[in-house]
């Protein structure tokens, strides 16, 4: 498959559009990956518009802030979808706060790696099984870890189509969205959290601040990934 022909026929189609084809293209074999972040929820309401046998599905650390769980119950009960909850290992999680501590991640990037590795990256790989398509909700202006994002990339590693629909929406873009068709959100980000992931890594930032600068905000800018998006 090219990958630059897609990107050149969907260069100026809408995110809709851009679903819509995917979503028929490889029924059965796509699914989105949601954080339950503002862009997954856009993203989740355009699934729902278009084909809701779609999977969703998420990542539950174990270290979620309560307000995320909330919005987990709240989407599937409005779109009356059942998302997906995929959970770590128990003895791989067990082992790791045994040997290094419940918050092992504030000590070293070494330790916030494996925690990640841990309850995110593995429990992804079960995820995205037998997928051909993995849709995120990523958007270059998040950060400069994602400036380079294509809107189709191929992740070779684990052979699929990296699918981001809202590569180049704004933040101004994904919260009117999400004005316009009432779309459940995380109440958190009416409380200075424009970007929400596991609570002891996420705090929330003043006005005016870098959208990601609460993600793990005693690391350099540069490497403040999961992994889950790092080639
Ligand atoms: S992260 O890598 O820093 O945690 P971010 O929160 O910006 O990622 O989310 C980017 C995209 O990664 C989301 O739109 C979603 O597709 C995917 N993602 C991140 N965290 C999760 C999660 N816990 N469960 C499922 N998908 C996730
Ligand atoms: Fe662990 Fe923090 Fe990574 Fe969540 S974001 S998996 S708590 S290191």
């Amino acid at each position: 498959m090219n990958i630059e022909a897609l990107n050149k026929q969907f260069e100026n189609a809408t995110a809709e559009d851009l679903m819509q084809y995917f979503l028929r293209e490889y029924k059965g074999e796509i699914a989105l990956s949601s954080s339950l972040s503002y862009e997954d929820q856009v993203l989740t309401d355009m699934i729902c518009n278009i084909d809701k046998s779609t999977r969703i599905f998420t990542l539950d650390t174990g270290r979620c802030f309560p307000e995320t769980y909330s919005l987990i119950a709240r989407t599937n009960a409005r779109y009356e979808i059942a998302i997906e909850v995929f959970f770590p290992d128990h003895e791989k999680v067990e082992q790791m706060v045994r040997e290094h501590g419940i918050n092992l991640f504030y000590e070293s990037i070494e330790k916030r790696h494996l925690c990640c590795q841990i309850r995110k990256l593995e429990p992804l790989a079960r995820a995205r099984k037998g997928l051909k398509v993995w849709i995120c909700g990523l958007r270059r202006q998040q950060s400069v870890t994602r400036k380079d994002m294509q809107m189709v990339e191929y992740d070779e590693a684990n052979n699929l189509i990296k699918l981001n629909p809202l590569i180049n929406w704004t933040e101004d873009e994904v919260k009117q969205y999400v004005k316009d068709h009432g779309v459940p959100y995380n109440k958190l980000h009416d409380k200075g959290f424009p970007s929400i992931g596991c609570q002891p890594c996420t705090r929330a930032v003043e006005p005016g601040e870098d959208i990601r600068s609460g993600r793990w905000w005693w690391e350099d800018p540069d490497h403040r990934e999961c992994g889950l998006h790092v080639k």
